[in-house]
């Protein structure tokens, strides 16, 4: 075991065998944490100029491990390093070929540090740019979106309350409803970014260290805004993971409700929209199918980050502080998260360039179901000053009795409408019609057309 120093474990003086292989296998994260090698780098780099401040560690020592440091950063970013099982994870096969590299000055950088604090520390730093990687891609959807409903604020359709027609309403101002949902994902991931402020590095395993460095130092350079305050919270902490899965499941549920939702409208039954076959798939035996699997995918993904977030706070749930191995998973879950998140953004992106309203059928459906009920009912408070619920009844007698002439509303005469309410004049005949409905919705945040133009303006200000 002596024989070759380099070769053993870091810890091969005290234990003297090797770990059970199969474990070496099984416990090693290095296939999953080699994503983390140029936040670990940064890190020790910023460690090691720290060292060196704080008189630690001689100019010359920093250099050469800086050095080292930046070659293998180099080997990994080309592909030409050997990544190895036996040294667990990516801060020990970086220390591992720094050896190779500087011989054993190497062992310097190590000092007032440990995994534990490492780790998260690259962690935190990866966790950060994924936001705003993620907050970006959202920008992207918005701004499609909007595209999407400046084309269509003239097109009327019927909204829904439990999938009946409700009240007419206007696409433009259902897509925009998305708009605000992925404008609220925005905001969470970027109020994560506080609870990402703090840096870890420097807490070393779960106490803080004898030596004499300077945490504010290497938070300053990290791009951190301050140390964590507590060592040994800072090494069991994995709030920031739960943030950021939660963040992801909150998001992925937005995905999957709109998703849902134009699976329904592109089926034949509702054919409100089309898809073209950019987004479709076809059948391996119904030669005349275009399948919405697009929309399907990630309809379905939600139900792996909300999977995700519950592992994690399993894991978390009842383990004692500081660091156990427990916590070693929460990097392949926060990257699968992430990578599943990002696909479907843009998946998702690539569907709403890709769709297009069948205004036609949008308002033909809107035809049915009376749904110009409700603005009879305003008619007959506004113009004929009846509390709100006498109107209501007024117009439910119209309602059945136009249900049962088998006629719409707007089909119906004058004659008919004062046999029910005698008051009525030709102009109530005004409210039946659907653009009108649309057009009265004026309250902030309704769906009038003129709302709705003021919302796309202020959204593309913004998003300039
Ligand atoms: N690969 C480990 C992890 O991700 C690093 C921390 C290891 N610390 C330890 N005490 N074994 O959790």
């Amino acid at each position: 075991m002596t024989k070759n120093k380099n070769n053993q474990a870091i810890w091969g003086d005290r234990i003297k065998s090797n770990t059970s292989s199969i474990f070496q296998k099984a416990g090693s994260s290095i296939n999953i944490d080699k994503r983390l090698y140029r936040e670990d780098i940064a890190a020790s780099i910023v460690h090691v100029e720290m060292l060196f401040r704080q008189k630690i560690i001689s100019f010359k020592i920093k250099n050469k491990i800086i050095y080292g440091l930046h070659k293998i950063e180099k080997e990994i970013a080309k592909k030409k390093f050997q990544f190895n099982e036996r040294y667990e994870d990516i801060h020990l096969n970086i220390e591992k070929r720094l050896f190779q590299i500087i011989g054993d000055d190497a062992g310097y950088l190590h000092i007032a540090r440990s995994r534990n604090d490492q780790v998260i520390t690259d962690f935190k730093i990866w966790i950060r740019s994924a936001s705003k990687k993620i907050m970006t891609k959202l920008d992207g959807i918005i701004k499609s979106s909007l595209k999407l409903a400046e084309k269509n604020i003239d097109t009327i359709m019927p909204g829904f309350t439990h999938l009946k027609n409700a009240q007419a309403i206007s696409f433009a101002h259902y897509i925009m409803a998305y708009i605000e949902m992925f404008e609220r994902d925005k905001k969470r991931f970027s109020n994560n970014l506080e609870s990402l402020n703090e840096n870890p590095l420097g807490v070393a395993a779960l106490t803080g260290t004898s030596f004499n460095i300077d945490r504010n130092y290497t938070s300053k350079k990290l791009g951190f805004k301050r140390p964590t305050k507590n060592s040994i919270d800072t090494v069991s902490d994995r709030d920031f993971v739960l943030d950021f899965l939660f963040s992801v499941s909150i998001c992925s549920m937005h995905i999957s409700r709109i998703a849902e939702e134009l699976i329904i409208w592109n089926s034949d039954g509702f054919k409100l929209i089309n898809l073209s076959d950019k987004v479709v798939t076809g059948s391996s035996i119904m030669p005349q199918k275009k399948n919405p699997d697009l929309l399907e995918f990630i309809r379905g993904k939600s139900g792996l980050s909300y999977g995700n977030l519950f592992a994690m706070l399993t894991i978390l749930k009842g383990l004692p502080l500081s660091y156990f191995k427990d916590l070693q998973d929460d990097k392949e879950i926060i990257f699968k998260s992430y990578d599943t998140l990002s696909d479907c953004l843009k998946i998702f992106d690539e569907i709403l360039k890709n769709l297009s309203p069948n205004k036609k059928r949008m308002l033909e459906l809107a035809s049915y179901g009376y749904i110009t009920a409700t603005d009879l009912a305003d008619y007959l408070v506004t113009n004929h000053s009846m509390p709100f619920r006498k109107a209501y009844q007024k117009t439910a007698k119209i309602v059945n009795f136009a249900e049962k002439k088998k006629k719409s509303l707007n089909e119906l005469t004058l004659e008919e409408l004062k046999m029910i309410e005698p008051k009525l004049t030709k102009d109530v005949l005004n409210v039946f019609d659907l653009k009108n409905s649309v057009k009265t919705k004026k309250s902030y945040g309704g769906t009038s057309f003129v709302n709705i133009k003021k919302m796309i303006m202020n959204y593309k200000k913004k998003m300039k």
